[in-house]
């Protein structure tokens, strides 16, 4: 693979376009159907060593961070062990207790963040156990930790992540799987994901070919001054997502929120110069989300709806992209593919320093 743009305006553009490839790369020798579980060369945990985990803490910053909080979600759900993710930084310094029971999964796409680094450390100091999801081979965290995931991405070049936060989210849905067939889960369920997981790179295929109609709504979004994200559950991570990828690269103003949390707060602040994206998978939550999209529509917000096919929505949207469906746990990754397209063609479309975010780096290594 070339450092090249290969035709592409930008490294962002080609790497939101490399994503079928780059989940083949992570997905590569992981599948084991013949179990219907997920096979982690790295791990070097036996299943004794796996059963004794009672939690798992993710930490990581930025967008691995927030990768992490899709992890925690798939971790739980899938395997039923409590999971939760923290940015490293905070972790490191509120003297975190450290456990024997618990899992620690350092989070970074370059593997030599400052603050995850240290981290690592620290959970290594006080006999914690750790493991790393990196993109870098031979990186400083991925030595740190000396067992983990590698995502096998291929370079990442623009300072804000699209490949490597999708190829994070299905080295956790392999970890995930890998734990949860070693308790619960059955052999149809793990059958089903693994299934899932092969259809990945196609739907993201689907989702590229939506990119006109994406660029559409990013100019209705373009002159907004600020923008709110709302998901529930799963969603609320690819809200969290969706609005730091829109604030890094376009300077919109952009927060995310669970939308159960819309009316404690920022429901104040809903009006029609106030867009809300809100992240309304068909599943259980659907009709909650309506609810919520009627309490924006009240307040004549405009509404952009990222959901999946099906019947039309029961309240007036200003613009609505729909992805293909994959087993519950893993819609997360789908949702959130238009909003990297979103954020980047709303940049585009106001000029921005796409690659090169002002006061931005690709990794911090400094305190
Ligand atoms: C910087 C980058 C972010 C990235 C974060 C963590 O802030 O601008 O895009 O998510 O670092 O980087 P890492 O290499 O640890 O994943």
């Amino acid at each position: 693979e070339s450092f090249d743009k290969e035709g592409y305006s930008h490294y962002m553009r080609k790497e939101i376009a490399e994503q079928p490839e780059s989940i083949r790369r992570t997905l590569s020798g992981r599948l084991d159907t013949r179990f219907q579980t997920t096979h982690i060369g790295g791990l070097e945990m036996a299943a004794r060593e796996l059963l004794e985990i009672r939690r798992v803490k993710i930490l990581g910053c930025g967008s691995a961070y927030i990768a992490g909080c899709v992890g925690a979600h798939l971790i739980e759900q899938l395997a039923r062990v409590p999971a939760h993710a923290e940015p490293a930084s905070e972790f490191r310094y509120r003297n975190p207790v450290i456990e024997q029971d618990t899992l620690y999964i350092a989070v970074s796409q370059s593997g030599e963040t400052f603050d995850t680094l240290a981290a690592v450390q620290e959970v290594k100091r006080k006999g914690g156990r750790v493991l790393g999801i990196v993109n870098v081979v031979g990186s400083t965290i991925a030595r740190e930790c000396g067992r983990g995931i590698y995502l096998h991405s291929g370079p990442e070049i623009a300072v804000v992540s699209t490949k490597t936060f999708t190829s994070t989210a299905v080295a956790f849905a392999l970890l995930a799987i890998h734990l949860g067939r070693i308790r619960d889960m059955s052999t149809a369920h793990g059958a089903r994901l693994l299934k899932a997981l092969e259809a990945l790179p196609s739907q993201v295929e689907e989702i590229l070919a939506m990119e006109p109609h994406i660029a559409k709504l990013a100019k209705e979004l373009a002159p907004h001054e600020s923008a709110y994200f709302v998901g529930r559950a799963a969603g609320y991570p690819v809200a969290m997502e969706g609005a730091l990828k829109l604030k890094e690269i376009s300077y919109i103003h952009a927060e995310a929120y669970p939308a159960s949390e819309l009316k404690h707060g920022p429901l104040a602040l809903i009006s029609p110069e106030t867009p809300t994206v809100v992240i309304m998978p068909r599943d259980d939550l659907f009709p909650k989300n309506i609810s919520t999209l009627e309490e924006i529509r009240a307040r004549s917000g405009p509404i952009y709806a990222i959901t999946h096919r099906g019947d039309p929505l029961p309240v007036a949207v200003n613009g609505v992209i729909e992805v293909p469906k994959s087993e519950p746990e893993l819609d997360p990754l789908l949702l959130n593919i238009p909003l990297q397209l979103l954020a980047y063609h709303v940049a585009l479309a106001k000029d921005r320093n796409i690659d090169q975010p002002r006061n931005l780096a690709k990794s911090v290594t400094v305190e």
